[in-house]
Parts: structure tokens; C-alpha cells; sequence
């Protein structure tokens, strides 16, 4: 899970995720396009969304996102057209790049719709963005179960 400065959508959906397929045999991370927040606990708004639906986001740490994580992922997910834009530029190869994907394009195929960047904005955007990635992780839980 992939987004700017990995303190506010992508620990969101790491969480969201993990809190789906506990107990399966998958490893979730998340990361950020950006270094500037890295070693940061997770924005206080995720952190309270997060615990109003049962998540705990308090033991996550920003970091920024590495070419070794193509490796050691199968499926990236990213939250906008310039997190897309970022990670790409740092793909080795096509088999990489084909790793990397819009995460609401699991809910609406081929539309190429962002999840908004909340952080400048108040809190009802992290109500919304966490309804947004909890839909997404969905489907992601119910493709991971029939792989
Ligand atoms: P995120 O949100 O990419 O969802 O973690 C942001 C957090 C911090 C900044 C930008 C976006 N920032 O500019 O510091």
C-alpha cells in the first residue's frame, strides 16, 4: 500500500487489509513516495478513524517506498496518479510495473480513480477515504481467498 508521505491513506489501508486476512499466510506492509514524514507514527485523523472501526494503527512507522519492494511484493497498490507516476518511475523492469496498480480500481475496473489526499483537509476526508479503501480491501480479501 502506496501513497505520498505514508502517514495517512496508505497505514489506513495496510491496516484495513491486515485486519481482513488475519490469520492468511500474507504479508502487508505499506510505504510512501516520500521520506519526509519517514519513522512518524501515522497521522493522528488515521489514527482515530482507524480506532473508531476496531484498528489499531499504533504500531506502524513511515517509510519510504524502495525498488527491493518490487521484489518483495506481488501486488502494489496506490492511492493516486502521482503515487502511480513515482512508483513507476522506479520499476527495473515491465514485470514490475505490472505489479503496480490503482487500489480503487479493484472497486470501479479501468476508471483510474484516486483515493484524495486527506491530510490538508478536516476529518469527515478520513471518514470518507477509510469507507473508500474498506471497500476496496474487499475485494482484495475476496481475491486473495480464491487464489
Ligand atoms: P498521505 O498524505 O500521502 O496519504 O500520507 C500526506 C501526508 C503528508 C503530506 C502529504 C500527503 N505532506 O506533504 O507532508
Amino acid at each position: 500500500m502506496v501513497c505520498l508521505g505514508n502517514i495517512c491513506r496508505s497505514p489506513l489501508a495496510e491496516g484495513i487489509l491486515k485486519s481482513k486476512i488475519n490469520g492468511q499466510h500474507v504479508f502487508v506492509d505499506s510505504a510512501g513516495t516520500g521520506a519526509w514524514h519517514s519513522g512518524e507514527l501515522p497521522d493522528k485523523r488515521s489514527i482515530a478513524v482507524a480506532k473508531k472501526n476496531g484498528i489499531d494503527l499504533s504500531d506502524q512507522r513511515a517509510r519510504l517506498f524502495l525498488v527491493e519492494d518490487f521484489d518483495r511484493f506481488d501486488h502494489i497498490y496506490v492511492m493516486d496518479q502521482s503515487n502511480y507516476k513515482n512508483v513507476c518511475r522506479l520499476a527495473p523492469d515491465e514485470e514490475a510495473m505490472n505489479k503496480v496498480q490503482l487500489i480503487l480500481n479493484e472497486i470501479h475496473p479501468d476508471q483510474n480513480r484516486e483515493v484524495p489526499d486527506p491530510y490538508y483537509g478536516g476529518d469527515s476526508g478520513f471518514d470518507h477515504v477509510f469507507q473508500m479503501l474498506n471497500e476496496a480491501c474487499d475485494i482484495i480479501k475476496q481475491k486473495i481467498e480464491n487464489a
